[in-house]
């Protein structure tokens, strides 16, 4: 087996194989799938749902809508509430024995520092990822979408802990490279992408849109070249690590990625098809090596694409 130890802003990683925010939910798993999640847990870093600082209901139905490989969801962050997760989740997340980021978003400055504050407090909390995806309540605009926003958020909340910080960046822009300088401008130790692709559909026996929201993400092998491109363009960009995401479905496709210019990468959607996917992917990535000639992931990751 190739090497795939790797390390994400100076923690220490046994692979490369995180999951997407919001598309694994451990705790659940292991009550439906027993200790055996916790003896083979799928991924190297485990990421939670985005914790926002009050208890959300999420989005009225319907929340997900099939597509041609892929899906679209507007599943809207429901959560327990930046007090019920330090209560009540985080605990548990930290005994899968693989370190945990923690996603983040608010609709202001201080609700992000608030929640990062918070989640600082705790010494199991690896890193903090920031879900910068949701409209700032004073300017109406989505953070993530404005590289002077992005670093402005980042000058608010870098002072306040020295844990790597990862920007998630939203691919609904013209060019998320500026968005990644400006995250990396602001003092972020890495930044993740994509997020999922704005999408909508039609509820085709009541002409109206189908999703509760009316819009949702579209995510899946549809995003996958997108997502590749968005990728390379951000590496290429930034020095800070990438964590690459969007489509990637077995080890072939997230070698893809590390080709594009991720250092990790994350497995999204396909978890819900497959909950060992993160094991599957992993071990088709340790194939893909040998199959393209890279005795190891460090050499897969120090090579650049023409
Ligand atoms: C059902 C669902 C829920 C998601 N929830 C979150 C979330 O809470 N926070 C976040 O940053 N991204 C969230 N995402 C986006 C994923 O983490 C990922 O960025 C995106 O789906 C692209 O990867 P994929 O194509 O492999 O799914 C969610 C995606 C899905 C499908």
């Amino acid at each position: 087996m190739a090497d795939l130890s790797t390390t994400l802003c100076g923690i220490d990683l046994k692979g490369p194989v995180l999951n997407g925010s919001g598309t694994f939910d451990a705790i659940a798993a292991r009550k439906v799938f027993g200790d055996e999640v916790v003896r083979e847990f799928p991924f190297d870093c485990y990421v939670s749902k985005t914790i926002t600082l009050h208890p959300r209901p999420g989005n009225p139905p319907h929340r997900l809508w099939e597509t041609p490989s892929g899906m679209i969801n507007s599943i809207g962050l429901p959560g327990p509430g930046l007090e019920g997760f330090l209560e009540r989740d985080l605990d548990e997340l930290a005994r899968f024995g693989v370190p945990l980021v923690v996603s983040v978003m608010a609709d202001s400055a201080d609700g992000f520092a608030a929640l990062l504050e918070g989640v600082v407090s705790r010494p199991e909390v690896a890193a903090v990822e920031l879900n910068v995806s949701c409209p700032n309540v004073h300017s109406g605009l989505i953070v993530g979408e404005q590289p002077e926003e992005t670093e402005k958020l980042m000058g608010r909340l870098r002072p306040l802990t020295d844990r790597p910080l990862i920007v998630k960046l939203t691919p609904n822009v013209a060019g998320p490279e500026a968005v990644a300088r400006a995250a990396e401008a602001g003092g972020a130790d890495a930044v993740s992408l994509i997020n999922t692709i704005k999408a909508a559909a039609i509820d085709p026996d009541r002409n109206r849109t189908w999703l509760g929201a009316g819009t949702g993400g579209l995510s899946g092998p549809a995003v996958r070249p997108v997502a590749l491109s968005q990728v390379r363009a951000v590496a290429a960009a930034v020095s800070v690590p990438v964590i690459g995401m969007g489509g990637i479905t077995d080890g072939e496709s997230a070698l893809d990625f590390v080709l594009a210019g991720a250092r990790v990468i994350a497995v999204g959607t396909e978890n819900f098809r497959d909950p060992k996917a993160g094991i599957r992917v992993r071990e088709g990535l340790d194939r893909a090596l040998e199959r393209r000639g890279f005795a190891s992931l460090a050499e897969a990751q120090a090579s650049t694409l023409s």
